[in-house]
């Protein structure tokens, strides 16, 4: 209204608005004032007002950007589709106008539609740029031979053992074996009822740490029962164990180490598939519990366990960064994954006069892979899944009818073995002999250590499991060109809180090293994420992105399947990832040299520049004696920007990344910082080895600016808080315009 009123007048200052703080505004108005040139009298407004120190950054570099990302490259959610960016026989024949060519490429039928013919050219290019892609997405497991490097043999820590499971003279043995190494040892015959209570019982015993448990599981056996009731135990028992002891409050965490004999297929001697899921278990383990987790040891299955008792306490006793070892004729070998090209011998192609059996045959995968083998040749198909047709799988179905084909929709759960003998007997009824079967019928969940319940358990393991076993069992005696199992990238190297899932496809993939052995038809899948619906659902594909999983499209998981079927390897991994992210992201807690021959182009650290000063020049900027102070708020607004906190707040040293609320994105985010930072490649465990924020200082002290700091002695302490006092002394005794000039210098010199 005053303003209304009086026109004229240049300079309005409110001392009262709604919603903001008295004394704030007043302020703000004095503040106005000052801009435009009135002298203020600071001391008088300077009284004993009660204060908060804030912290501010002290140096201009750090700023914080508010431009929008561009786009290029940022949208790591959707699938890129390889013919996005590659060109195919097809893409240069038109290039080329050569229609001679291309008409000479399409279906022999004589009239094709216009629409046939796009459609038969959009096939041949997807294929075509989907094979050249698959280049970069097949691997398999190499098994290294690796000597333990036991030269700097540390004493070990004295502490107790607990072994688990195996025959008594075996545990008997081995404990006596650690007792010569001074270490303490309890085993118990049988598995355990109530670990919580062992626990407890061999805590109470004696004061020693307990430092491990070796949970033994060497027993071979292979008739049906004794495949299925063992698969079931020892892995449920295991689990147990794994409950109890994260439940366990002691906070001395003890390494968990699981002895097999047998588990993975090395060597002549079949594979012992009962065992195989508790490498399946433990590889999740491993990423969920880092701090529990000691590793997997195979041993030789044509010897007895007691004649290699040497190797399992130089391992027990001299962990490296290897958490699975295999022992073989004398060897320790370790797992590597490496980049596969397996030779083809033939190209596929399907029998019009066979039928083909399809479990989760109406699953997302299911009905693809029926749509590819009609494409190759098959006209019968049996698709099968507990529900039988749905709605949304009706159509689907109808369309493969429709175009000529038998397709029989069974209705029965590939675990249960009265169901499955019912479908063999209606296969066996039909004229057309079985000759492949894809096994894709699956349950996919997420459920943490802490979580699982035997239940659960059950539920995500019967499929692949009883299903898996059931259908080698009633299919040994047909004559079958191929046997597939889809299985998981999550058995290859682990998923966080698929414990159950890892496990389920590590029993198919030992399963078809099994069949192998014995001549058998059979080739396991590891599947990264398929895009397109599933058991990924578009919130997993997100999430998948983030941690350098990228999904594969169909066509291109579709053209790695019709090469693999004539390739001659037994288990693949078919995968797209962003490795240098996933290398990152999975060695985020501990070393994983699994992944140490997939070779990622080194990251550009970028380069000292103007704009962004290095550590080293940023600290160069203050006085020696206040430099670690200066690092220590670096280090600090570091933390801050990746938690997404203020970049004013000061995150407690001492406080833990992951406390903080650090997640394992994060953590790969704070490595990158720092490495650009300091100039160098860290390692991305650093968030695990450097776990706060005091630890990381003593690190960068220590190793990346030797010398560089003078540490702050009494005489600096006191020089400095003399200069301190006589500075008081000085203001108080300055004029205002010998302040003003001062400030002015102060800031001249800053500019400059
Ligand atoms: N999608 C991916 O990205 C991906 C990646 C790696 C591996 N895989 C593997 O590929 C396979 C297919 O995956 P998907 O994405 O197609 O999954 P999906 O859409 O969920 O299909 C799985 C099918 O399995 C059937 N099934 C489950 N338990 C069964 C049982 N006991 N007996 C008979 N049928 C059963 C289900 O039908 P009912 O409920 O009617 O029985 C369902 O239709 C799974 O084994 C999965 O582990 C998939």
């Amino acid at each position: 209204m005053g303003r209304q009123c009086i026109t004229e007048v240049g300079l309005w200052l409110p001392s009262l608005r709604p919603g903001v703080e008295e004394w704030q505004q007043m302020l703000s108005s004095l503040g106005q004032l000052y801009v435009q040139g009135v002298k203020v009298d600071w001391l008088a407004l300077d009284r004993e007002y009660s204060r908060e120190k804030v912290a501010l950054p002290t140096y201009p570099f750090q700023r914080q950007r508010y431009w929008v990302e561009s786009s290029e490259g940022s949208d790591k959610t959707t699938t890129k589709h390889p013919s996005a960016t590659a060109s195919s026989p097809i893409t240069e024949l038109l290039d080329r106008g050569d229609y001679q060519q291309l008409t000479a490429m399409l279906s022999e039928k004589e009239s094709l539609t216009a629409v046939e013919v796009v459609q038969q050219l959009i096939h041949l290019h997807q294929k075509a740029v989907a094979q050249t892609a698959l280049r970069d997405c097949l691997y398999h497991i190499e098994w290294q031979i690796k000597p333990l490097d036991v030269a700097s043999e540390k004493p070990s820590q004295d502490g107790q053992w607990l072994i688990i499971g195996g025959e008594v003279t075996v545990t008997q043995k081995l404990a006596e074996q650690l007792e010569q190494k001074q270490q303490s040892c309890r085993f118990v015959k049988e598995l355990p009822q109530d670990y919580s209570e062992l626990l407890q019982l061999v805590q109470q015993e004696t004061e020693l740490p307990l430092v491990g448990i070796v949970y033994l599981n060497c027993e071979e056996v292979t008739s049906h029962e004794e495949v299925l009731s063992q698969t079931e135990t020892t892995c449920q028992s295991l689990l147990e164990l794994l409950q109890a002891l994260l439940q366990d409050e002691s906070s001395n965490p003890t390494k968990v180490w699981v002895v097999t004999a047998g588990a993975v297929a090395l060597g002549e001697h079949p594979i012992s598939v009962a065992q195989t899921p508790l490498w399946g278990m433990g590889k999740v383990v491993s990423l969920e519990h880092p701090e529990l987790w000691g590793g997997l040891i195979d041993l030789e299955p044509s010897k007895d366990v007691e004649s290699q008792m040497e190797y399992l306490i130089t391992e027990l006793l001299n962990p490296d960064a290897d958490d699975q070892i295999v022992y073989r004729r004398e060897e320790r070998y370790v797992p590597r994954l490496v980049p596969s090209s397996p030779s083809t011998s033939k190209t596929f192609k399907a029998e019009p006069t066979g039928s083909y059996l399809i479990t989760g045959g109406l699953g997302s995968l299911g009905l693809k892979v029926a749509n590819w083998l009609v494409q190759q040749g098959a006209r019968h198909l049996i698709l099968l899944s507990r529900r039988g047709l749905t709605e949304e799988t009706e159509a689907a179905v109808a369309a493969l009818q429709e175009a000529g084909n038998k397709v029989s929709v069974m209705s029965a759960d590939v675990a249960e073995i009265t169901d499955m003998e019912r479908v063999w007997k209606q296969i066996q009824a039909e004229e057309k002999p079985l000759k492949g079967i894809i096994h894709a019928a699956g349950v996919g969940r997420l459920d943490t250590l802490e979580e699982l319940t035997p239940e659960v358990w059950e539920a995500v393991l019967r499929p692949k499991v009883k299903g898996g076993w059931n259908l080698h069992q009633l299919s040994s005696s047909e004559n079958l060109d191929f046997f597939v199992c889809f299985s998981s990238i999550a058995s290859v190297w682990g998923s966080a809180g698929q414990a159950h899932y890892a496990a389920g496809n590590q029993f198919l993939d030992g399963l078809m090293h099994y069949r192998s052995s014995l001549g058998l038809p059979g080739l396991a899948i590891n599947w990264g994420p398929w895009a397109g619906g599933g058991m990924v659902t578009a919130e997993a594909e997100e999430w998948l992105a983030q941690t350098g999983l990228e999904t594969l499209s169909p066509e291109l998981a579709i053209s790695a399947l019709e090469y693999l079927m004539s390739a001659d390897q037994v288990q693949v991994t078919v995968s797209q990832n962003d490795w240098s992210h996933f290398k990152a992201m999975y060695a985020l807690k501990r070393p994983r040299p699994l992944l140490d021959l997939i070779t990622v182009a080194a990251e550009r650290v970028e380069a000292k520049t103007e704009q962004a000063p290095n550590l080293q020049q940023r600290l160069e900027v203050v006085a020696e004696t206040q430099r670690s102070e200066l690092l220590r708020q670096i280090l600090q607004e570091e933390v801050a920007l990746v938690l997404d906190l203020p970049i004013t707040s000061r995150p407690n040293p001492e406080v833990g990344f992951f406390d903080m609320g650090m997640d394992s994105l994060m953590a790969v985010e704070l490595q990158k910082r720092m490495s650009k930072l300091l100039g160098v490649n860290l390692s991305s465990t650093l968030t695990f080895d450097l776990p706060n924020i005091e630890k990381l200082e003593k690190y960068i002290i220590d190793q990346h600016l030797v010398g560089f700091f003078k540490p702050e002695t009494d005489e600096d302490q006191q020089e400095e808080s003399f200069l301190e006092t006589n500075l008081l002394a000085e203001i108080e005794q300055s004029s205002d315009q010998e302040l003003e000039g001062s400030i002015d210098q102060i800031l001249e010199s800053i500019i400059d």
